[in-house]
């Protein structure tokens, strides 16, 4: 029986709206799936493939899912310890400051997951940004909303990863990708290419993925359909993205984009890629 495992986190770029599109895109059938930008993980949890290997360049969520893995109970009680309290500006900024202790000392145990989903809930918007030394620095969201987490889910999170056969590595894309073999399937979900007039990427190397990265990143997935590799990739709708993926299937897509002031830019077009004929 598929228990129902939802992400633990907002993530930004988060697949929870593309998800069923994308899911009728994928081939009917593959050998493992490969998932090298991970993120909060809406595909593979609304997924569940029976093998698969998935990675992130970002080791404390990658640790959340580990801890999951290994004990989603100490994960699950090490919340409601942080939620018995009544959130305050003081408080936040106090376990704020734990968790980039454990950035720091790089201890990923289970009260680094624990911070990690907490303040995912309780810092401002649920945006993940580090400072130049790697430490969290978003500010308090000054809104109390309760319970963190829903541990049924959590609960599954970690009976999934354990029951499946799951690598959770941790690295670059192409690290991750290191042992892909022709009839498994990649779904590539990078940090996007920036679409508006004054983003570039100058102002994008926060996010730390740079357009040599899309390039290097255009030359793997190439690669990898030369050698039987099922790939596909999301993306924004941007000449960049159509000037990288010539020899690919191009879908575009429209997305709803969070509320902005300009009726105009509520409406996103992204676009799903394939190395595959996918018959829309
Ligand atoms: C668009 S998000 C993925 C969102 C994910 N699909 C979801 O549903 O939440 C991109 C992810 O790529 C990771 N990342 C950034 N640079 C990377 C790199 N060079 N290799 C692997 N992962 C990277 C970020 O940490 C981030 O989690």
């Amino acid at each position: 029986m598929t228990l129902k495992t939802l992400p633990f986190v907002k993530w930004a770029g988060g697949k929870g709206q593309l998800f069923d599109r994308l899911k009728l895109r994928m081939p009917d059938s593959y050998k493992r799936y490969y998932e090298p930008f991970l993120g909060g993980g809406a595909m593979l949890l609304g997924l569940q493939p029976e093998q698969a290997v998935v990675s992130d360049t970002n080791e404390q969520l990658l640790n959340v899912y580990m801890q999951l893995k290994t004990d989603a109970e100490a994960v699950i009680a090490a919340v409601s310890e942080l939620d018995g309290t009544v959130c305050d500006t003081e408080f936040y900024l106090a376990q704020r400051e734990k968790y980039n202790d454990k950035i720091r000392n790089r201890i990923l145990d289970t009260e680094c997951a624990a911070l990690m989903i907490w303040i995912n809930k309780h810092c401002f918007n649920g945006l993940y940004r580090v400072n130049s030394k790697g430490l969290f620095n978003v500010p308090y969201n000054n809104r109390v909303r309760g319970t963190s987490i829903d541990a049924e889910n959590l609960r599954n999170i970690g009976t999934y990863l354990r029951n499946a056969d799951i690598d959770i590595r941790c690295g670059d894309f192409e690290k991750a990708c290191c042992d892909i073999r022709a009839g498994d399937f990649v779904y590539f979900d990078s940090p996007y290419v920036p679409v508006s007039d004054t983003a570039n990427f100058t102002d994008y190397t926060k996010t730390g993925f740079l357009e040599e990265d899309h390039v290097r990143l255009a030359s793997l997935a190439d690669s990898l359909a030369r050698k039987g590799v099922l790939v596909m990739l999301t993306n924004n709708n941007v000449p960049l993205v159509h000037e990288l993926y010539q020899g690919f299937e191009i879908e575009e897509t429209s997305v709803r984009r969070a509320i902005n002031r300009d009726a105009s830019k509520r409406e996103g077009s992204e676009v799903i890629i394939t190395s595959y004929k996918t018959g829309f």
